[in-house]
């Protein structure tokens, strides 16, 4: 929703040719309405409203500004790898984010700059076998920005807990 998977992209230009399926075109329920739920809580927040295609590029534009933070990391995958080894890259990111935090710092991971990844390697010139998952902007919050964190499920829903 925010990550750009609009038609087009903010400038116009063609997205360049995705390397992997961000979502899958019929993403069923429950994880089709936690996604529209999440959808409505971010753009609500900044005031978009759902049929305002303009605002909601413009809100997506920002991803390509890292959000205003001052540094970026970008997570590639060597594309020979299979489904299961896409947990270590989660992990490796997700330790990466816990350590951020312990720093004082911010993130927000981005599968949007998979969408430029050809500019991203004009920058970055990773070796051929990888591909980019994602980038990350990093900084400090703006607190002043007064954003809500968007919502979660609730655990009865994602864990089941079984009395031995
Ligand atoms: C792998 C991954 C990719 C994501 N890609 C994007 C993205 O491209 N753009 C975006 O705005 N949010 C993206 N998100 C969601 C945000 O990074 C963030 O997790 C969400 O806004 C919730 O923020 P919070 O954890 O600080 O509450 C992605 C999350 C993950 C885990």
């Amino acid at each position: 929703m925010t990550e750009g998977d609009e038609d087009a992209s903010p400038t116009g230009d063609p997205w360049d040719e995705a390397e992997y399926v961000q979502y899958p075109p019929d993403v069923k329920s429950p994880y089709s309405d936690r996604r529209s739920a999440f959808g409505e809580q971010r753009y609500g927040a900044l005031d978009v409203a759902r049929e305002d295609l303009e605002g909601r590029r413009r809100a997506a534009s920002a991803n390509w500004q890292c959000f205003g933070a001052p540094a970026a990391l970008f997570c590639y995958t060597d594309r020979e790898l299979g489904p299961a080894q896409w947990s270590d890259v989660g992990m490796y990111l997700q330790t990466v984010m816990l350590l951020l935090r312990a720093e004082g710092l911010h993130r927000c991971p981005q599968m949007a700059w998979a969408k430029f990844r050809e500019s991203v390697s004009e920058i970055v010139s990773p070796p051929d076998e990888l591909m980019l998952f994602c980038g990350m902007s990093i900084g400090y919050e703006d607190a002043a920005q007064g954003l809500e964190r968007t919502g979660r499920a609730p655990l009865d829903e994602t864990v089941t807990f079984i009395d031995g």
